[in-house]
């Protein structure tokens, strides 16, 4: 199964919009020349339309957002719908663990995330991965697998094959010390595949990309895309760096040859 390696970059709550384009009129050029590989920059929400403006289709990059309601209007003070996202973006970035652990976020309300970013056809990147303490216990099947069957509930299987998973152990994410690329493609291949093979058939499973996250840099993010069951990355402190994001991609570029 060929599927196309993804990298994404998820600037968290850093940069204005000034610094922003910035950053994009360093990013745009040298990521144009990067082929084959799906590229995709998920700044603050009040940086993407200057975002959108600067990028046309012929840039190759897409846009996307860090978080969503489930609801499709109506009063939720400071809250941002689907609809309002598709606007600009065509990708979403939900369940990443500091939602989780900041914000109360659960794999319920993952899920009615999931949903509705699927009926307004973006595209879902589902962040899964366990804590330290849950590492240290042994329970990381356990925890990883259930964040999927209970965020990937009742999702229609022909839709499923449009999500992307991001693999993001939270022991690794802004802390230096990623997680080994065999540690990574063990959980992909054999956790998180069979689970998404369970909810929507093996053909379905292999389509979907599983991405891997958490202190990926130029330096060791070949060691992830070498490997069988990593699709891609979603990037944080380093995607906030041109030449680091630019060189994680051709990373991801040259492990396609
Ligand atoms: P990091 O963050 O690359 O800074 O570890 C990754 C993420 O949270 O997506």
């Amino acid at each position: 199964m060929n599927r196309k390696p993804l990298v994404a970059g998820n600037w968290k709550m850093n940069k204005t919009a000034a610094e922003a384009r910035e950053l994009v009129s360093k990013l745009s050029a040298p990521l144009r020349e990067i082929t084959d590989v799906e590229k995709v920059l998920c700044p603050p929400f009040m940086s993407i339309p200057a975002m959108h403006a600067l990028l046309d289709t012929s840039h190759g990059i897409g846009l996307g957002a860090q978080n969503m309601h489930w609801e499709e209007k109506g009063a939720f003070t400071g809250e941002i719908a689907a609809n309002m996202v598709k606007e600009f973006c065509n990708y979403i970035i939900l369940g990443h663990s500091e939602r989780r652990a900041y914000f109360g976020e659960s794999d319920e309300t993952v899920n009615r995330k999931l949903r509705a970013a699927l009926k307004f056809d973006l595209i879902p990147i589902v962040c899964v991965g366990e804590t330290l303490d849950q590492y240290e216990s042994g329970l990381t099947a356990e925890v990883v697998r259930r964040q999927i069957k209970q965020g990937f509930a009742e999702i229609d299987s022909a839709a499923a094959s449009r999500i992307v998973v991001a693999y993001e152990p939270v022991w690794a994410i802004g802390t230096g010390k990623a997680s080994s690329g065999e540690n990574a493609n063990a959980v992909h291949g054999k956790v998180i595949r069979p689970a998404l093979s369970e909810l929507f058939g093996e053909n379905n499973a292999q389509a979907i990309r599983i991405l891997y996250g958490g202190s990926v840099t130029a330096s060791n993010a070949s060691e992830f895309f070498a490997m069988s069951d990593i699709d891609g990355a979603l990037v944080g402190s380093a995607s906030l760096k041109a030449d680091e994001f630019v060189a994680i991609t051709k990373a991801a570029q040259a492990s396609m040859r």
